[in-house]
């Protein structure tokens, strides 16, 4: 076992981390991951499969009991998910939803295939600039590949099912919070007393209150709401905002990091403070370029990370590197 402290405030790992060999029973305090989401994301072979559920039970060994845990979830497959983490043995105690605008449809023009099956060729109607998605700073920002040839059906049952398809715009993404269940027979209290785990941090995590706000329910708190299980990175500038909203962090853009599931500091900003304190480790075991073990630091928590690909690991370490 290693011995992390403030001029050593992480370790991390390039190595599965099945077993997670390296690290003692009962020693983290919080767990965070991002791991494969099972959806073959632009068809990366590291997200064939959600990971095989060894390893909650692995994380479940090394968490300190009442200890907190966040694990990043798809849409589609976050039923079995967390299937395999209460069968790990940790406590579901909610579900957070990341909401976010730069998600786009993966979906088709059900008419034009309905022409192309009946061998009918749609008719050209003229082109548009083929918009391959988002680039970091936002809904300006796209990026437009080709112009691509604009088509309509021309069956009679292509036309009654024009612009049919088959999903809508992806819009948040599941984050479940799990627990390790507290000792036998200690209280919440005796818990936090005996290993310092087993509350959230809320103080750390409140939404502050919007521009102009000037008293908020009988008892307002001068730092503001709660933070709910609605998180946004984005404004949205609809009324909301001002309960779900997580404040900005000034960080300047890694131009190196091409890690396909990069996810916003801020976000993890938010996430590492709700399940920790101060001086705390913290676990990822899928943490690709190192976003949770970024923003630990950042928070003066301590950070434990693994990662397979040599690749992203070296961008985790670079990014490491730049903070110290
Ligand atoms: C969804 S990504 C995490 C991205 C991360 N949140 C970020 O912001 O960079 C999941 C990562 O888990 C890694 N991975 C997959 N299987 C692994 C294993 N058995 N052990 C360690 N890492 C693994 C993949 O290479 C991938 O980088």
């Amino acid at each position: 076992m290693f011995n992390l402290n403030e001029s050593k405030p992480y370790e991390i790992f390039n190595q599965s981390c099945y077993g997670l060999t390296p690290l003692s029973d009962n020693s983290i305090d919080a767990l965070i991951t991002d791991p494969p989401y099972g959806i073959s994301y632009q068809n990366h072979a590291w997200d064939k499969a959600l990971p095989d559920k060894q390893i909650w039970a692995d994380s479940l060994r090394v968490l300190k009991h009442g200890a907190f845990g966040l694990v990043f979830s798809s849409v589609r497959l976050m039923h079995r998910l967390m299937v395999d983490l209460e069968d790990s043995g940790f406590l579901i105690k909610d579900v957070l939803f990341w909401v976010y605008l730069n998600g786009m449809p993966k979906s088709r023009d059900i008419g034009l295939e309905i022409d192309k099956a009946l061998a009918v060729e749609s008719a050209v109607v003229g082109q548009y600039d083929y918009v391959q998605g988002y680039k970091k700073g936002g809904a300006d920002n796209y990026y437009t590949e080709t112009k691509k040839l604009k088509y309509e059906p021309c069956s009679e049952l292509g036309i009654k099912y024009k612009g049919a398809g088959l999903g809508i715009k992806p819009a948040y993404e599941p984050v479940i919070l799990i627990q390790k269940p507290l000792e036998k027979g200690l209280t919440v209290a005796q818990n936090v007393i005996k290993y310092g785990t087993g509350a959230l941090n809320l103080e750390q995590t409140r939404i502050p209150y919007a521009k102009g706000e000037s008293k908020v329910g009988h008892n307002p708190h001068p730092n503001g709401r709660v933070s709910a299980n609605i998180l946004r990175v984005d404004e949205l500038e609809d009324g909301y905002d001002k309960f779900f909203v997580i404040p900005k962090v000034r960080q300047s853009a890694e131009k190196f990091n091409h890690h396909p599931t990069l996810k916003p500091v801020e976000l993890m900003h938010h996430l590492v403070k709700l399940v920790s304190f101060e001086k705390q480790q913290i676990l990822d075991p899928f943490m690709g370029s190192g976003s949770t073990g970024i923003a630990s630091i950042q928070l003066k928590r301590q950070f434990v990370g693994f990662e397979l690909e040599a690749d992203y690991f070296a961008i985790c370490q670079k990014r490491l590197d730049l903070l110290t």
